[in-house]
């Protein structure tokens, strides 16, 4: 019998109430599909850091190293600068583990009525590059408080960043439709985006069966609005892969739904899976948030660990309940985390 070991990390607002619900399906799906998970709770978040002084233990990043995956929730509260929440526990895990893939999928619900026009058959992959980019640690800070103060950001480019993320999303797009969009800013001044197209153009020689189609970001967002059915695999640098999810999955809906895949492709290293959304301060605490994004994240951590159909049947099960009319106020319905949760439960139960 398979066995896994997960690192839970629920985090802070709305990541404390998605996360029950999407461990709750999967250990049902464990039983059903003849394996177990040992969830490693950790109660790294923002009210450690308020009582402890760290977002996690010094040596948080070896604990987890050992695990199969990592489950997270969302982190962030606005009471602390999201700079020191995030650098003290996501960023870290994403770079440590090497995790350069952010894989992001956005697909229109059956059953729903779509936001925008074009999104009728909204199906496809945001690959993210998840560790370099416009998220660089080069900059700094200076003059504070004076009238002389000011910010420098460095966006850090490597030749075997792009490259990497280039074909995995190459690879993606030559086994789906054959077309490959990479976003990109090479009109701008900037240096780095005339050097993104041609290391993504060269990359691409590999793969002769994909078309790739170098797309202006600004007019990228434009087109994820008005015909974002006719985007298939995204291929983006770290921040402007960050922006097209969110806007993409609202397209598709609500951004409540998509989940996240931070891989580490040759697993090295521990990946890590969490919704596309935030902790929600807005909603947390009101039984509003929308628990589909943690668990589509849950099932693609599925997958990952080699239970393909487990994976599937709890991706089917939500789109079930969603196909039957029944969803989060997001979704435009009025159930709760709890009843919908509680729906899809129903769903794992009644099939088989
Ligand atoms: P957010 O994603 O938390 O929320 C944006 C909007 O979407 C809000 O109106 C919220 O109510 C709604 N929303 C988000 N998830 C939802 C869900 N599951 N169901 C229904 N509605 C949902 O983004 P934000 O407000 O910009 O950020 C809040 C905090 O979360 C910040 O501290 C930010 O840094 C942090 N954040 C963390 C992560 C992460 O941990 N991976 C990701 C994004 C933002
Ligand atoms: C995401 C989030 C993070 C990011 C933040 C919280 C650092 O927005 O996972 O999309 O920008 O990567
Ligand atoms: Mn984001």
């Amino acid at each position: 019998k398979q066995s896994y070991a997960i690192d839970v990390i629920a985090g802070d607002g709305i990541g404390q109430e998605v996360m029950p619900p999407a461990i709750a399906c999967i250990d049902m799906l464990a039983a059903k599909h003849d394996f177990t998970i040992t969830w490693r709770e950790r109660d790294w978040s923002s009210e450690r850091y308020l009582r402890d002084g760290t977002m996690m233990p010094a040596n948080g990043i070896e604990q987890l190293a050992d695990g199969d995956g990592i489950f997270l929730g969302a982190v962030g509260t606005p009471d602390i600068p999201d700079h020191i929440t995030l650098w003290g526990l996501l960023i870290p895990i994403r770079r440590d583990f090497m995790q350069y893939i952010n894989l992001r999928p956005t697909k229109l619900l059956p059953g729903l009525k779509p936001r925008v026009t074009g999104a009728d058959s909204i199906d496809l992959l945001v690959v993210r590059e998840n560790v370099e980019g416009e998220y660089s640690e080069l900059g700094g800070r200076a003059y504070r408080g004076r009238p002389e103060e000011l910010a420098i950001q460095e966006a850090l480019f490597t030749r075997r960043g792009v490259e990497r993320v280039a074909r995995f999303a190459l690879d993606l797009a030559s086994r789906r439709s054959g077309r490959l969009v990479s976003a990109t800013k090479s009109n701008g001044i900037i240096h780095s985006m005339p050097f993104w197209d041609e290391v993504i153009d060269e990359v691409g020689k590999e793969f002769s069966s994909v078309t790739i189609e170098p797309v202006l970001i600004d007019a990228l967002a434009a087109r994820g609005v008005l015909r974002p059915d006719t985007l298939d695999v995204v291929v983006a640098s770290n921040l402007f892969g960050d922006i097209l999810s969110d806007l993409l999955s609202a397209a598709a809906g609500s951004i409540g739904i998509a989940p996240s895949a931070n891989l580490n492709p040759e697993h090295e290293f521990p990946s890590l899976f969490e919704p596309v959304h935030g902790s929600a301060p807005d909603i947390a605490g009101k039984g509003l948030a929308n628990p589909i994004g943690q668990m589509w994240a849950g099932a693609m951590m599925l997958e990952h660990l080699g239970q393909k159909a487990a994976a599937a049947e709890l991706t089917g099960a939500f789109e079930s309940v969603v196909a039957l009319g029944h969803s989060t106020p997001d979704l435009g319905g009025s159930l709760s985390t709890e009843e919908f949760t509680a729906a899809v439960i129903e769903q794992i139960n009644t099939k088989h």
